[in-house]
């Protein structure tokens, strides 16, 4: 009931209607910004995934999930006549139809599981390790970062990376958030509309403090542009380790 009152919620069901579900071909490369084809791919999530567990927060339609459970890059160099090692992808989403949707996509990929919850109860529930977690403008930046950043050590294992890409607090002259505490941001949908939502919009010493008292060292922050946008940098990349 709650997922549905959500602007996610409403965000999926435009983005549903704007497109039928289909097969779709895994996409070749891992996005993390604003811009396709700008910025690193899979590979900061680690030098090799191969037979390693991968954790999605807020996968929406599961184009990333997808390529990093099927993409040969994403799997390391497999020996010529060696069965390549699948990296096994689970990835969360709020939303129930955003699940569908990825299922729709790709659910015909082994190795990939959607499952529809919030990240923090998926987090509480689980007892499953990773190799790595990330986001993509998903669950990190959309949930209280001194609840989740904890949530999501406790399920990494020690020296792995959690890598996420939020909207960067300076993007179209903002001014950089002075506290802990959220701020409101919209959800654009494909009609104009704009929904209210709660943004934790940190700069990079921000995020560096709370990712080190939850037991992480920040290990690279990147900005990246896009020139449809404006100036100013539209995605802030964080990448750290657990320790
Ligand atoms: C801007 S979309 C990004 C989707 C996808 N990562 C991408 O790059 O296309 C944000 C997604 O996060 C999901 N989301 C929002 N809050 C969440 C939460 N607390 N737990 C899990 N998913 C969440 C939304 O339903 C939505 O699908």
């Amino acid at each position: 009931m709650l997922a549905q009152a959500s602007p996610w919620h409403a965000h999926a069901l435009q983005r549903t209607a704007a497109g039928i579900a289909e097969p779709l071909s895994v996409p070749a490369r891992m996005e993390w910004t604003t811009r396709p084809g700008q910025g690193p791919g899979a590979e900061i999530l680690g030098p090799d995934l191969r037979g390693k567990r991968v954790l999605e927060l807020g996968c929406g339609a599961g184009h990333n999930a997808a390529h990093l459970a099927t993409f040969p890059q994403a799997l390391g160099s497999a020996q010529a006549g060696e069965t390549p090692i699948g990296t096994h992808v689970t990835g969360v989403d709020l939303i129930g139809l955003q699940v569908r949707r990825a299922r729709s996509h790709y659910g015909r990929l082994n190795n990939l599981t959607f499952v529809a919850g919030h990240a923090l109860q998926f987090l509480r529930a689980s007892d499953e390790q990773f190799d790595a977690i990330y986001s993509v403008f998903g669950a990190v930046g959309l949930v209280a970062p001194e609840l989740l950043l904890p949530a999501i050590a406790r399920h990494l294992t020690p020296g792995r990376v959690l890598a996420f890409s939020v909207p960067h607090p300076q993007r179209g002259g903002r001014a950089p958030s002075g506290g802990d505490g959220p701020r409101r941001d919209f959800v654009s949908l494909p009609d104009g509309t704009r929904l209210p939502i709660a943004r934790w919009e940190f700069t990079t010493d921000r995020w560096e403090r709370h990712l080190g008292r939850a037991g992480f060292r920040l290990t690279s922050a990147q900005e990246f542009h896009d020139s449809r946008l404006g100036h100013w940098p539209t995605t802030l990349l964080i990448r750290a380790r657990r320790i």
